[in-house]
């Protein structure tokens, strides 16, 4: 089984950004964790804070990955080309969330994403992003 996580901008900032909210552990430290909890997966991780570069790794892995965990962060709620992007390949979206947007300021409320995604997971730090690998296993 192959997963592709895809972060959008400013994710490469976790653990020194906004602590209170994001928390103080880095994304590749995360990432070794979960590489070594989900061994049966094979687990691909990719950062960007380029729009057009997300919309390249959603096109490259969006016809052959079993799924893609999607954290566009700001570009959630402003992409209408990522959102064409998802609308547009195969593999099932889990789009997460570490903060709850639904809590937060008004903006961060709509997502272009969410219409095409799989499901959403948001609001459970990084753990949300473990919550969607294992919504990922359940097929
Ligand atoms: C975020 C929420 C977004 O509103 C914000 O712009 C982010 C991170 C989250 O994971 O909580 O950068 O996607």
């Amino acid at each position: 089984m192959k997963i592709q996580i895809i972060n959008g901008p400013n994710l490469n900032l976790l653990g020194i950004r906004e602590k209170d909210i994001y928390g103080n552990i880095s994304f590749d430290d995360y990432f070794k964790k979960i590489k070594t909890k989900y061994k049966n997966i094979e687990l691909f991780y990719y950062q960007s804070n380029v729009e057009g570069e997300l919309i390249n790794k959603i096109q490259d892995v969006g016809f052959s990955f079993d799924g893609i965990i999607l954290n566009a962060a700001a570009y959630t709620h402003t992409s209408v080309g990522i959102s064409d992007a998802v609308r547009g390949i195969k593999s099932p979206v889990i789009e997460v969330h570490i903060s709850n947007t639904k809590s937060r300021e008004d903006f961060r409320t709509n997502s272009f994403i969410s219409p095409y995604a799989q499901g959403i997971i948001q609001g459970f730090g990084l753990y949300s992003y473990e919550l969607a690998i294992l919504s990922l296993l359940k097929d």
